[in-house]
Protein backbone atom coordinates (compact mmCIF):
# COMPACT_ATOMS: atom_id res chain seq x y z
CA UNK A 1 0.00 0.00 0.00
CA UNK A 2 2.43 2.38 0.97
CA UNK A 3 6.45 3.29 -0.71
CA UNK A 4 9.23 0.53 0.86
CA UNK A 5 10.88 3.60 2.30
CA UNK A 6 7.62 3.61 5.13
CA UNK A 7 8.96 -0.06 5.77
CA UNK A 8 12.47 1.69 7.03
CA UNK A 9 10.99 3.79 9.47
CA UNK A 10 9.39 4.38 12.76
CA UNK A 11 6.52 6.85 14.48
CA UNK A 12 8.80 9.27 16.82
CA UNK A 13 7.97 7.48 20.35
CA UNK A 14 8.62 11.29 22.01
CA UNK A 15 6.10 12.63 20.35
CA UNK A 16 3.53 9.26 21.01
CA UNK A 17 4.19 10.36 25.05
CA UNK A 18 2.94 13.82 24.35
CA UNK A 19 -0.19 12.80 22.54
CA UNK A 20 -1.25 9.94 25.20
CA UNK A 21 -0.27 12.93 28.57
CA UNK A 22 -2.21 15.10 26.40
CA UNK A 23 -5.25 12.76 25.87
CA UNK A 24 -5.56 11.84 29.31
CA UNK A 25 -4.87 15.48 30.25
CA UNK A 26 -8.02 16.39 28.25
CA UNK A 27 -10.14 13.54 30.10
CA UNK A 28 -9.67 15.86 32.76
CA UNK A 29 -6.75 13.50 34.70
CA UNK A 30 -3.83 15.49 36.50
CA UNK A 31 -0.41 14.36 34.71
CA UNK A 32 2.57 15.50 35.63
CA UNK A 33 4.29 15.78 31.79
CA UNK A 34 7.86 15.05 32.38
CA UNK A 35 7.99 13.67 28.57
CA UNK A 36 7.71 17.15 26.86
CA UNK A 37 10.53 18.47 24.48
CA UNK A 38 10.70 22.11 24.83
CA UNK A 39 11.07 24.74 26.79
CA UNK A 40 7.82 25.34 29.40
CA UNK A 41 8.95 29.49 29.20
CA UNK A 42 6.96 31.98 26.96
CA UNK A 43 8.49 33.10 23.39
CA UNK A 44 10.41 36.86 25.23
CA UNK A 45 8.22 39.38 24.53
CA UNK A 46 10.40 41.56 22.42
CA UNK A 47 10.51 38.50 19.63
CA UNK A 48 6.70 38.37 19.91
CA UNK A 49 6.38 42.14 18.92
CA UNK A 50 8.43 41.44 15.94
CA UNK A 51 6.21 38.87 14.59
CA UNK A 52 3.30 41.30 15.64
CA UNK A 53 5.12 44.20 13.49
CA UNK A 54 5.81 41.68 10.89
CA UNK A 55 2.26 41.23 10.17
CA UNK A 56 1.02 44.60 10.96
CA UNK A 57 3.28 45.56 8.10
CA UNK A 58 2.32 43.11 6.17
CA UNK A 59 5.73 40.82 5.89
CA UNK A 60 3.14 37.80 4.46
CA UNK A 61 4.72 36.61 1.54
CA UNK A 62 6.98 34.48 0.20
CA UNK A 63 10.53 34.84 1.57
CA UNK A 64 13.71 33.33 -1.10
CA UNK A 65 13.35 29.64 -0.39
CA UNK A 66 16.72 30.01 1.87
CA UNK A 67 15.17 32.68 4.15
CA UNK A 68 15.21 36.92 4.03
CA UNK A 69 18.75 37.64 3.94
CA UNK A 70 18.46 39.87 6.86
CA UNK A 71 18.14 36.22 8.86
CA UNK A 72 20.85 34.49 6.87
CA UNK A 73 22.64 37.75 8.14
CA UNK A 74 21.93 37.52 11.43
CA UNK A 75 23.16 34.10 12.10
CA UNK A 76 26.19 34.28 10.68
CA UNK A 77 26.48 37.44 13.26
CA UNK A 78 25.61 35.84 16.52
CA UNK A 79 28.15 32.51 15.51
CA UNK A 80 30.71 35.13 15.17
CA UNK A 81 30.08 36.31 18.50
CA UNK A 82 29.28 33.19 20.34
CA UNK A 83 32.14 31.06 18.53
CA UNK A 84 34.59 33.63 16.99
CA UNK A 85 33.85 31.93 13.55
CA UNK A 86 33.07 34.24 10.12
CA UNK A 87 30.58 32.29 7.84
CA UNK A 88 29.31 34.21 4.97
CA UNK A 89 25.32 34.25 4.38
CA UNK A 90 25.86 32.04 1.66
CA UNK A 91 26.90 29.51 4.03
CA UNK A 92 23.59 29.36 5.87
CA UNK A 93 19.81 28.30 4.80
CA UNK A 94 17.42 28.79 7.40
CA UNK A 95 15.03 25.87 7.60
CA UNK A 96 11.69 24.36 9.63
CA UNK A 97 13.54 23.75 12.85
CA UNK A 98 16.41 21.94 12.91
CA UNK A 99 14.93 18.95 12.38
CA UNK A 100 14.29 20.34 8.64
CA UNK A 101 18.34 21.32 8.60
CA UNK A 102 19.13 17.64 9.23
CA UNK A 103 16.79 16.18 6.50
CA UNK A 104 17.90 18.80 4.39
CA UNK A 105 21.36 17.11 4.95
CA UNK A 106 20.47 13.82 5.22
CA UNK A 107 19.01 13.86 1.57
CA UNK A 108 21.42 15.77 0.13
CA UNK A 109 24.19 13.95 1.35
CA UNK A 110 23.39 10.18 2.07
CA UNK A 111 22.18 7.72 0.04
CA UNK A 112 21.82 4.20 -0.56
CA UNK A 113 24.69 2.08 0.27
CA UNK A 114 26.51 4.63 2.33
CA UNK A 115 26.86 4.10 6.14
CA UNK A 116 26.44 6.74 8.60
CA UNK A 117 28.09 6.68 11.85
CA UNK A 118 26.14 8.17 15.23
CA UNK A 119 25.86 7.63 18.74
CA UNK A 120 23.57 5.68 21.15
CA UNK A 121 21.38 6.85 23.25
CA UNK A 122 20.47 9.01 20.25
CA UNK A 123 17.39 11.59 19.36
CA UNK A 124 15.52 9.27 17.03
CA UNK A 125 15.01 11.41 13.97
CA UNK A 126 18.80 10.97 13.39
CA UNK A 127 18.71 7.44 12.41
CA UNK A 128 15.33 7.59 11.14
CA UNK A 129 16.46 10.20 8.47
CA UNK A 130 19.56 8.28 7.74
CA UNK A 131 17.12 5.47 6.56
CA UNK A 132 15.12 7.56 5.11
CA UNK A 133 17.69 9.32 2.36
CA UNK A 134 18.48 5.41 2.00
CA UNK A 135 21.51 5.02 3.64
CA UNK A 136 22.51 2.84 6.99
CA UNK A 137 23.11 4.24 10.26
CA UNK A 138 25.91 2.55 12.25
CA UNK A 139 25.20 3.14 16.05
CA UNK A 140 28.28 3.60 18.72
CA UNK A 141 26.93 2.59 22.12
CA UNK A 142 27.82 5.70 24.76
CA UNK A 143 27.38 4.08 28.23
CA UNK A 144 25.55 5.44 31.68
CA UNK A 145 28.46 4.95 34.12
CA UNK A 146 30.64 8.05 32.57
CA UNK A 147 27.33 10.10 32.02
CA UNK A 148 27.23 8.88 28.01
CA UNK A 149 30.25 11.18 27.09
CA UNK A 150 30.60 10.91 23.59
CA UNK A 151 34.06 9.15 22.59
CA UNK A 152 36.12 9.62 19.62
CA UNK A 153 38.06 6.41 19.57
CA UNK A 154 34.82 3.84 18.86
CA UNK A 155 33.30 6.13 16.50
CA UNK A 156 36.62 5.80 14.16
CA UNK A 157 36.39 2.80 14.97
CA UNK A 158 33.20 2.28 13.33
CA UNK A 159 34.83 3.87 10.16
CA UNK A 160 34.36 1.42 6.98
CA UNK A 161 35.14 2.32 2.90
CA UNK A 162 31.29 3.06 2.91
CA UNK A 163 31.22 5.45 6.01
CA UNK A 164 30.11 8.77 4.07
CA UNK A 165 29.01 10.64 7.21
CA UNK A 166 29.17 11.19 10.93
CA UNK A 167 26.55 12.96 13.22
CA UNK A 168 26.89 14.15 16.47
CA UNK A 169 24.67 15.59 18.49
CA UNK A 170 25.88 17.48 21.60
CA UNK A 171 24.33 18.61 24.10
CA UNK A 172 22.74 15.46 23.48
CA UNK A 173 19.27 14.35 23.87
CA UNK A 174 18.46 12.52 25.99
CA UNK A 175 20.96 11.99 27.98
CA UNK A 176 22.12 15.73 28.47
CA UNK A 177 26.27 14.85 27.42
CA UNK A 178 28.56 16.88 25.86
CA UNK A 179 31.33 15.58 23.35
CA UNK A 180 34.89 17.15 24.69
CA UNK A 181 36.43 19.47 22.02
CA UNK A 182 39.52 16.70 21.75
CA UNK A 183 37.44 14.09 21.24
CA UNK A 184 35.64 16.50 18.32
CA UNK A 185 38.85 17.72 16.79
CA UNK A 186 40.23 14.06 16.69
CA UNK A 187 36.74 12.72 14.91
CA UNK A 188 36.83 15.97 12.76
CA UNK A 189 40.69 15.80 11.69
CA UNK A 190 40.14 11.20 10.80
CA UNK A 191 36.50 12.99 9.05
CA UNK A 192 38.74 15.52 7.08
CA UNK A 193 41.70 12.71 5.89
CA UNK A 194 38.52 10.20 4.57
CA UNK A 195 36.66 13.28 3.06
CA UNK A 196 33.59 11.93 4.92
CA UNK A 197 30.72 14.28 5.50
CA UNK A 198 30.30 15.69 9.74
CA UNK A 199 26.87 17.06 10.78
CA UNK A 200 26.70 18.13 14.18
CA UNK A 201 23.44 18.80 15.61
CA UNK A 202 23.82 21.73 18.36
CA UNK A 203 20.16 22.27 19.02
CA UNK A 204 21.10 22.69 22.49
CA UNK A 205 24.31 24.48 22.28
CA UNK A 206 22.68 27.64 24.42
CA UNK A 207 22.09 25.12 27.30
CA UNK A 208 25.41 24.52 28.98
CA UNK A 209 25.58 24.50 32.57
CA UNK A 210 29.25 23.89 33.44
CA UNK A 211 32.50 26.32 31.88
CA UNK A 212 33.95 23.43 29.85
CA UNK A 213 34.95 24.54 26.72
CA UNK A 214 32.39 23.46 23.98
CA UNK A 215 33.10 25.73 20.47
CA UNK A 216 32.21 22.92 18.36
CA UNK A 217 31.86 25.36 15.78
CA UNK A 218 35.03 26.72 15.76
CA UNK A 219 36.51 23.46 15.75
CA UNK A 220 34.61 22.05 12.55
CA UNK A 221 35.07 25.61 10.97
CA UNK A 222 39.23 25.28 11.64
CA UNK A 223 39.64 21.65 10.80
CA UNK A 224 37.15 20.43 8.30
CA UNK A 225 35.19 23.16 6.97
CA UNK A 226 34.34 21.74 3.27
CA UNK A 227 32.81 18.92 4.46
CA UNK A 228 30.77 20.01 8.02
CA UNK A 229 27.30 21.11 8.30
CA UNK A 230 25.86 22.92 11.27
CA UNK A 231 22.33 22.48 12.59
CA UNK A 232 20.54 24.29 14.82
CA UNK A 233 17.34 26.01 15.88
CA UNK A 234 15.45 29.42 17.67
CA UNK A 235 13.76 26.68 19.16
CA UNK A 236 15.11 25.64 22.83
CA UNK A 237 17.36 28.63 23.07
CA UNK A 238 14.38 31.37 22.87
CA UNK A 239 11.22 28.92 23.84
CA UNK A 240 10.28 28.85 19.94
CA UNK A 241 9.43 25.62 19.16
CA UNK A 242 6.16 26.41 17.83
CA UNK A 243 7.54 29.26 15.31
CA UNK A 244 9.85 26.42 13.19
CA UNK A 245 12.94 28.10 12.83
CA UNK A 246 16.27 26.81 12.64
CA UNK A 247 19.26 26.65 10.44
CA UNK A 248 21.89 24.84 8.55
CA UNK A 249 25.84 26.10 8.16
CA UNK A 250 27.74 24.44 5.24
CA UNK A 251 29.71 25.23 2.60
CA UNK A 252 27.93 27.10 0.21
CA UNK A 253 27.75 24.28 -2.69
CA UNK A 254 25.81 22.16 -0.18
CA UNK A 255 24.02 24.74 0.96
CA UNK A 256 22.63 25.02 -2.76
CA UNK A 257 21.79 21.53 -2.99
CA UNK A 258 19.88 21.90 0.72
CA UNK A 259 18.13 24.85 -1.03
CA UNK A 260 17.18 22.55 -3.92
CA UNK A 261 15.49 20.22 -1.69
CA UNK A 262 13.53 22.53 0.14
CA UNK A 263 12.46 24.87 -2.69
CA UNK A 264 10.81 21.71 -3.98
CA UNK A 265 9.38 20.79 -0.92
CA UNK A 266 8.28 23.25 1.80
CA UNK A 267 10.31 26.36 0.51
CA UNK A 268 10.74 29.28 2.75
CA UNK A 269 10.67 29.04 6.75
CA UNK A 270 7.01 31.10 7.50
CA UNK A 271 8.10 35.19 6.93
CA UNK A 272 6.68 35.86 10.49
CA UNK A 273 8.79 33.61 12.13
CA UNK A 274 11.63 34.48 10.16
CA UNK A 275 11.24 38.18 11.63
CA UNK A 276 11.23 37.21 15.07
CA UNK A 277 13.88 35.29 14.93
CA UNK A 278 15.57 38.10 13.52
CA UNK A 279 14.64 39.69 16.46
CA UNK A 280 16.03 36.73 18.90
CA UNK A 281 19.25 36.15 17.51
CA UNK A 282 20.09 40.33 17.30
CA UNK A 283 18.04 41.31 20.29
CA UNK A 284 19.16 40.69 24.42
CA UNK A 285 20.07 37.45 24.86
CA UNK A 286 19.47 37.81 28.58
CA UNK A 287 16.30 35.77 28.65
CA UNK A 288 18.40 32.64 27.57
CA UNK A 289 20.70 33.33 31.02
CA UNK A 290 17.64 33.56 32.85
CA UNK A 291 16.38 30.60 31.23
CA UNK A 292 19.53 28.29 31.63
CA UNK A 293 19.88 29.21 35.09
CA UNK A 294 16.36 28.16 36.38
CA UNK A 295 17.10 24.94 34.24
CA UNK A 296 19.97 24.38 35.70
CA UNK A 297 18.61 24.99 39.33
CA UNK A 298 16.03 22.18 38.34
CA UNK A 299 18.85 19.97 36.89
CA UNK A 300 20.41 19.93 40.66
CA UNK A 301 17.10 19.62 42.19
CA UNK A 302 15.84 16.78 40.58
CA UNK A 303 19.06 14.84 40.57
CA UNK A 304 19.10 15.03 44.15
CA UNK A 305 15.32 14.39 44.62
CA UNK A 306 15.70 10.97 42.28
CA UNK A 307 18.39 9.69 44.22
CA UNK A 308 16.69 9.77 47.35
CA UNK A 309 15.41 6.17 45.73
CA UNK A 310 19.10 5.04 44.99
CA UNK A 311 17.38 2.27 42.75
CA UNK A 312 17.75 5.35 39.99
CA UNK A 313 21.22 5.59 39.00
CA UNK A 314 22.08 8.48 36.94
CA UNK A 315 25.44 10.94 36.25
CA UNK A 316 24.57 15.10 36.23
CA UNK A 317 24.06 15.84 32.78
CA UNK A 318 25.93 18.75 31.60
CA UNK A 319 23.54 20.29 28.75
CA UNK A 320 20.22 20.25 27.61
CA UNK A 321 17.30 19.97 29.79
CA UNK A 322 16.70 16.02 30.35
CA UNK A 323 17.87 13.69 32.78
CA UNK A 324 18.28 10.07 32.13
CA UNK A 325 18.40 7.62 34.83
CA UNK A 326 18.95 3.63 34.56
CA UNK A 327 16.24 2.26 35.94
CA UNK A 328 16.80 -1.55 35.74
CA UNK A 329 17.08 -1.89 39.84
CA UNK A 330 13.68 -0.62 40.29
CA UNK A 331 11.72 -2.47 37.28
CA UNK A 332 11.57 -5.97 39.34
CA UNK A 333 10.10 -3.92 42.38
CA UNK A 334 7.53 -2.27 40.05
CA UNK A 335 6.66 -5.71 37.68
CA UNK A 336 7.89 -4.57 35.00
CA UNK A 337 9.95 -6.35 32.82
CA UNK A 338 10.95 -3.42 30.63
CA UNK A 339 11.61 0.24 30.79
CA UNK A 340 8.79 0.74 28.25
CA UNK A 341 6.39 -1.49 30.18
CA UNK A 342 7.83 0.62 33.51
CA UNK A 343 6.52 4.04 31.96
CA UNK A 344 3.81 2.91 30.70
CA UNK A 345 2.45 1.71 34.60
CA UNK A 346 3.82 5.00 35.59
CA UNK A 347 1.83 6.75 32.94
CA UNK A 348 -1.53 4.87 34.05
CA UNK A 349 -0.82 4.51 37.65
CA UNK A 350 0.95 7.03 38.93
CA UNK A 351 0.17 9.64 35.77
CA UNK A 352 3.20 10.69 35.33
CA UNK A 353 4.68 10.87 31.72
CA UNK A 354 8.14 9.95 31.07
CA UNK A 355 10.03 8.56 27.99
CA UNK A 356 11.16 4.99 27.65
CA UNK A 357 14.52 4.37 27.05
CA UNK A 358 14.06 2.08 24.14
CA UNK A 359 12.84 4.83 21.75
CA UNK A 360 16.27 6.06 22.17
CA UNK A 361 18.44 3.12 21.84
CA UNK A 362 18.57 2.36 25.60
CA UNK A 363 16.51 0.16 27.24
CA UNK A 364 16.76 -0.01 30.57
CA UNK A 365 16.35 3.77 30.87
CA UNK A 366 13.65 6.30 30.99
CA UNK A 367 14.11 10.36 30.08
CA UNK A 368 12.72 13.03 32.43
CA UNK A 369 12.56 16.24 30.94
CA UNK A 370 13.28 19.13 33.40
CA UNK A 371 11.47 22.45 31.21
CA UNK A 372 8.35 22.25 33.69
CA UNK A 373 8.29 23.49 36.77
CA UNK A 374 10.29 23.13 40.04
CA UNK A 375 6.58 22.65 41.68
CA UNK A 376 5.43 20.03 38.80
CA UNK A 377 9.07 18.27 39.06
CA UNK A 378 9.11 17.35 43.15
CA UNK A 379 5.74 15.83 42.50
CA UNK A 380 6.76 13.91 39.29
CA UNK A 381 9.53 12.55 41.31
CA UNK A 382 7.59 11.96 44.56
CA UNK A 383 4.79 9.80 42.54
CA UNK A 384 7.43 7.58 40.91
CA UNK A 385 9.02 7.06 44.39
CA UNK A 386 5.54 6.14 45.49
CA UNK A 387 4.80 4.47 42.34
CA UNK A 388 7.85 1.96 42.66
CA UNK A 389 7.37 1.55 46.41
CA UNK A 390 3.35 0.89 46.47
CA UNK A 391 4.26 -2.02 43.54
CA UNK A 392 6.56 -3.53 45.60
CA UNK A 393 4.76 -3.48 48.53
CA UNK A 394 2.00 -4.62 46.57
CA UNK A 395 3.88 -7.64 45.13
CA UNK A 396 5.60 -8.52 48.80
CA UNK A 397 1.84 -8.90 50.37
CA UNK A 398 0.39 -10.65 47.06
C1 LIG B 1 18.70 16.68 19.40
C2 LIG B 1 17.63 17.42 18.68
N1 LIG B 1 17.90 17.90 17.47
C3 LIG B 1 16.97 18.58 16.77
C4 LIG B 1 15.71 18.79 17.29
C5 LIG B 1 14.70 19.50 16.44
O1 LIG B 1 14.50 20.76 16.84
P1 LIG B 1 13.47 21.70 16.08
O2 LIG B 1 12.23 21.74 16.91
O3 LIG B 1 14.16 23.00 15.97
O4 LIG B 1 13.20 21.09 14.73
C6 LIG B 1 15.39 18.30 18.55
C7 LIG B 1 14.03 18.49 19.12
O5 LIG B 1 13.65 17.91 20.08
C8 LIG B 1 16.38 17.60 19.27
O6 LIG B 1 16.13 17.11 20.48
Amino acid sequence: MFSGRMSRVAPSPTLRVTAEADRLRRQGVDVVDLGAGEPDFPTPDHIKDAARHAIDTNFTKYTPSAGVMELREAICSRYRQDYGVDFRAEETIVTAGAKQALYNAALALFEEGDEVITHAPYWPTIPEQVKLAGATPVIVQTHGEDGFAIQAQPMLDAITPRTRGIVINSPCNPTGALISEEAMTAIADAAAKRGIWIVADVTYEKLLYDATPHNLVRILAERHRDRSVICSATSKAYAMTGWRCGWAIAPAKAITAFNAIQGHSTSNVCSITQKAAVAALTGPQDGVTMMLNEYRTRRDRVWEWLREDQRFTCEKPRGAFYLFPNCVDALEPAGARTSSEFAEALLSEARVAVTAGEGFDAPGFFRISYATSIDRLREGVTRIHEFVHRRERGRASA
